[in-house]
């Protein structure tokens, strides 16, 4: 049983996360408003038509009488096979946005009947190419590059938010973006679909965060919630838009991979030769990173640093459909041959992953957060608490606690409650056992306050329970959308294959 029969029932829509920077000023249209789909102007990237539509939504919810909208640009599939009557729609969000959004783009797009593209987002640039220019000049270095590594980025992080201040002092955009945004923007799209007035969601990663919000403020209106590769919201609006429990399970998921791969054998996985155990393997690895950290070899147009290092390895456990691939490359990596296929290799990576050109990402998580910091020493215990949490990859990460210090914009509207709430109908938690980014502890968590939620565990790697296929988190996830059941406390569902087919 694949996904797709789930959707086979169920018309879908998908929401774009952010709003355009330049936006039409049109008159704000009374509640009855629909949406108008037709074709889309970019081409559908599977064999499932994809239509486009676009709603009005206020830009500003705390300001109603300023009767500013944008058109928030929506992207749907609808059921191959309707049912009457219908079950409603599904609104997605891939987390994000930029990084897994385009992940999810590419791998998933035919899978869920779903497109997702970017659309012009907040900015502090004036073009992409400024923006590149910036990141070389001020960039986020992982903290283990060098000694002065972490105080370099803190400077930087305070540069980019005076360069952001500068270009959105007068637009007020820094204000009006940010999560309750989204999650208003959301239950106006429930509403114009005019089905039953309730909401049904799949989010994963960001969008994770983005369905609690929503759950939290409207608790009344949600139909079904399904929130996969979870975030853990009380951390991210009290720590500088940062789950820094994101990497509790990151050294674990590292292990568990170079497990699978000895157990697969050399034939399988290149690097089953290197070492026998897992243990001295990940020694291995690490020693790599560090003899590249003092001695970078320069190949091509690219050094190999130590972020490369780290990069690579956290990209390959994160994402790991290719896995096979990765290791051949990391084992050519560790014996110093053919680095120029092992540069190719991690530019094709970092291009999957790249973001879009905008500041969205930063500029809603930064928004969000409460309170800042004035000075490097009040963001230290989140920078040691992930160094503490993954020594692997705690000094390539743990520097993003920096990026919301200094953020200059405030959401005028934010959620800042304690997340204990009754949801209208209980809330289905997903996480992975081996998610390096989102550790089943945080949908533990969250599920945790939600009232009657449950988390179903899948026992596999990657981000989010799309990276491996199960059959039962699939039935499972059917269950709950068709049905309203929700799994037995406590269910950990396999995955179909092992990582090294
Ligand atoms: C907003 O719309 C209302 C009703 O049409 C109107 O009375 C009001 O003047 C408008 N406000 C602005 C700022 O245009
Ligand atoms: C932003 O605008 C305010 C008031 O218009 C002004 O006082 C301030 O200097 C500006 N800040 C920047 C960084 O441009
Ligand atoms: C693991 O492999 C590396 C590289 O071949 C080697 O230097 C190291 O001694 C091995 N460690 C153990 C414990 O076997
Ligand atoms: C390492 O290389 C990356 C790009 O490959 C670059 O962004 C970074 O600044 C380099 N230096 C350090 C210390 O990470
Ligand atoms: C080096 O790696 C590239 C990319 O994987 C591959 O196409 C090429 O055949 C390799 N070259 C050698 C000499 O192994
Ligand atoms: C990190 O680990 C060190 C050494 O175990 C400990 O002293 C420190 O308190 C830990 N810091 C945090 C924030 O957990
Ligand atoms: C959830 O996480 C927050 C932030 O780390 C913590 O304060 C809280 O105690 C946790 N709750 C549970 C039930 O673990
Ligand atoms: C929903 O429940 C019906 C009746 O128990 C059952 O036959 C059906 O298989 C269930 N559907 C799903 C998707 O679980």
């Amino acid at each position: 049983m694949s996904l797709l029969s789930l959707f086979t029932t169920l018309a879908l829509a998908s929401i774009a996360l952010t709003k355009p920077v330049s936006y039409p000023r049109v008159p704000c249209t009374p509640r009855s408003q629909t949406i108008s789909w037709g074709p889309c102007s970019f081409p559908n990237l599977g064999s499932s038509p994809i239509e486009c539509g676009i709603l009005f939504v206020p830009v500003d919810y705390t300001s109603p009488a300023l009767n500013e909208t944008f058109g928030l640009p929506l992207f749907r599939s609808r059921a191959t096979k309707p049912v009457t009557p219908s079950k409603g729609s599904i609104l997605f969000n891939f987390g994000g946005p930029g990084y897994e959004a385009v992940q999810s783009l590419n791998s998933l797009a035919d899978f869920l009947h779903l497109g997702v593209v970017n659309t012009l987002r907040f900015s502090c640039f004036d073009t992409p190419a400024d923006r590149l220019i910036a990141a070389y000049k001020f960039p986020i270095l992982a903290i283990g590059a060098t000694d002065v590594a972490l105080v370099d980025t803190w400077a930087s992080t305070q540069v980019y938010s005076n360069i952001c201040q500068t270009k959105n002092n007068n637009t007020n955009r820094g204000g009006v973006i940010g999560t309750a945004y989204v999650a208003r923007d959301m239950m106006r799209i429930v509403d114009a679909l005019n089905e039953d007035g309730l909401l049904r969601f799949w989010g994963f990663s960001y969008g994770s965060l983005l369905g609690e919000t929503v759950a939290a403020m409207f608790p009344d209106r949600i139909d079904r919630l399904v929130l996969d590769g979870v975030v853990n919201g009380h951390n991210y609006y009290h720590r500088q838009g940062v789950d820094v429990d994101q990497l509790l399970s990151a050294d674990d998921a590292f292990l568990g991979v170079l497990d699978q791969c000895i157990t697969a054998g050399p034939a399988k996985c290149a690097l089953a030769t290197v070492n026998s155990t897992a243990a001295d393997l990940a020694k291995a690895l690490n020693r790599l990173a560090e003899e590249i950290r003092t001695a970078p070899i320069a190949v091509g147009d690219t050094v190999i640093n130590f972020t490369f290092v780290k990069e690579l390895l956290f990209i390959v456990i994160k994402y790991p459909s290719d896995v096979a691939n990765a290791a051949l490359h990391i084992n050519n990596l560790l014996h110093r041959q053919n680095l120029t296929g092992v540069v190719d290799y991690y530019k094709s990576l970092q291009a999957s992953i790249a973001m879009g050109d905008d500041d969205a990402i930063w500029g809603i998580k930064c928004s969000d957060t409460f309170p800042r910091s004035k000075e490097l020493s009040e963001v230290m215990p989140d920078i040691e608490h992930m160094s503490n949490t993954s020594s692997t990859f705690g000094p390539y990460v743990a520097s993003v606690t920096t990026i919301c210090a200094n953020w200059p914009f405030e959401a005028k509207e934010r959620y800042a409650g304690d997340f204990k709430v009754k949801t209208r109908f209980p809330i289905l938690f997903v996480g992975n056992t081996y998610d390096p980014a989102t550790p089943v502890a945080s949908a533990r968590n969250m599920s945790a306050s939600f009232e009657g939620s449950v988390v179903l565990e899948q026992h596999g790697f990657g981000h989010a329970s799309l990276s491996q296929l199960s059959a039962c988190t699939t039935t499972n996830l059917q269950a709950y959308f068709v049905n309203g059941t929700l799994p037995a406390s406590g269910t950990v569902c396999e995955v179909d294959a092992s990582l090294f087919k």
